[in-house]
């Protein structure tokens, strides 16, 4: 009877731990570090967090714990397999509610450079475990500016923000991209009228900006980090062209002086990120000066 008991708690103890997705996160999301993401409260599970190591590819993942400082554990439902063993990926994640349908979050979790430095904590087998202690502190966790965005698909002109105070204003603005220089006088970018909203005037400068083709983008989020603002933006557009184009721009901008130095990314911020240096992702740099 005893033994019984005991290899009863053993199988019943991992279900105990698992989680409880809010209700309202079932459905489809806008994800800007990898586009779109699903949720369902009836199998917690998300799928849309893709990687590939070898042949092994990771899709769909099962909320396995979580606890009341917003930590969230997730466990692949796919193993991966590197030169013939078998691996669990773990994705600890820590988020942080912006409105009632947009969230920003960070991966706590160190860097795989097999599968392009993303972020999950691979654990072989027999050491398999769902603890929040054993996959949520990483030894080179996210910067401040690694975050990433979730927006609810249907509510996206729900979640708008104010842009950040250096940004609030009519500005004319200069692009560089590896020695090309683009618009200058007489170009306009401005967050008036709403103060919610960045638009190009393309009528003035035709180059494209933040991965938009209307030009007009929605301020999401801003964190402030070693002088440094990082703006997340969504374009609200319907996006095929995600080669010229995003659902997400992430803009590092800092002040000096009169002028704003501004440099984008393509989908989330890009770690080390700074204002006045292109990123890999980005299309150059921005230098902006009041519009007079
Ligand atoms: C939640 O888990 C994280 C990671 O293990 C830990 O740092 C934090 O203190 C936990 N919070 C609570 C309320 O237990
Ligand atoms: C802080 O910003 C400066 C200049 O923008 C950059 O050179 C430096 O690497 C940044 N430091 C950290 C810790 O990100």
């Amino acid at each position: 009877m005893f033994k019984f008991l005991i290899i009863l708690v053993y199988l019943v103890v991992p279900t105990t731990c698992a989680c409880t997705l809010p209700v309202s996160w079932d459905g489809q999301w806008w994800d800007s570090g990898s586009w779109d993401l699903t949720f369902s409260h009836s199998t917690q599970t998300l799928t849309g967090w893709r990687f590939q190591v070898y042949s092994s590819v990771i899709t769909d993942w099962t909320c396995v714990n979580q606890n009341s400082s917003n930590y969230l554990l997730f466990r692949a439902n796919q193993y991966l397999s590197v030169f013939g063993a078998d691996y669990v990926a773990y994705r600890c994640v820590r988020y942080v509610q912006l409105t009632e349908n947009s969230y920003y979050y960070y991966i706590l979790a160190d860097e795989n450079w097999g599968s392009n430095y993303a972020r999950y904590h691979p654990r072989a087998l027999v050491v398999v475990s769902d603890s929040l202690s054993d996959s949520c502190q990483p030894t080179n966790g996210p910067s401040a500016e690694e975050y990433n965005v979730l927006i609810k698909k249907g509510y996206e002109s729900s979640v708008k923000q104010w842009c950040p105070i250096p940004l609030l204003g009519t500005f004319s603005y200069t692009h560089y991209n590896e020695g090309v220089t683009r618009c200058g006088a007489g170009s306009v970018v401005s967050a008036c009228p709403d103060w919610t909203e960045l638009r190009f005037k393309y009528s003035q400068c035709p180059t494209t900006q933040v991965f938009s083709a209307s030009g007009i983008v929605q301020c999401v989020t801003s964190i402030e980090y070693n002088s440094t603002i990082y703006t997340t933006v969504f374009n609200p557009d319907t996006v095929t062209d995600t080669t010229n184009y995003d659902k997400f721009t992430c803009l590092a901008i800092s002040k000096v002086g009169k002028m704003l130095y501004i440099s984008d990314a393509k989908g989330s911020c890009v770690k080390g990120q700074t204002a006045t240096v292109k990123t890999n992702t980005g299309s150059g740099t921005l230098v902006l000066s009041t519009y007079s």
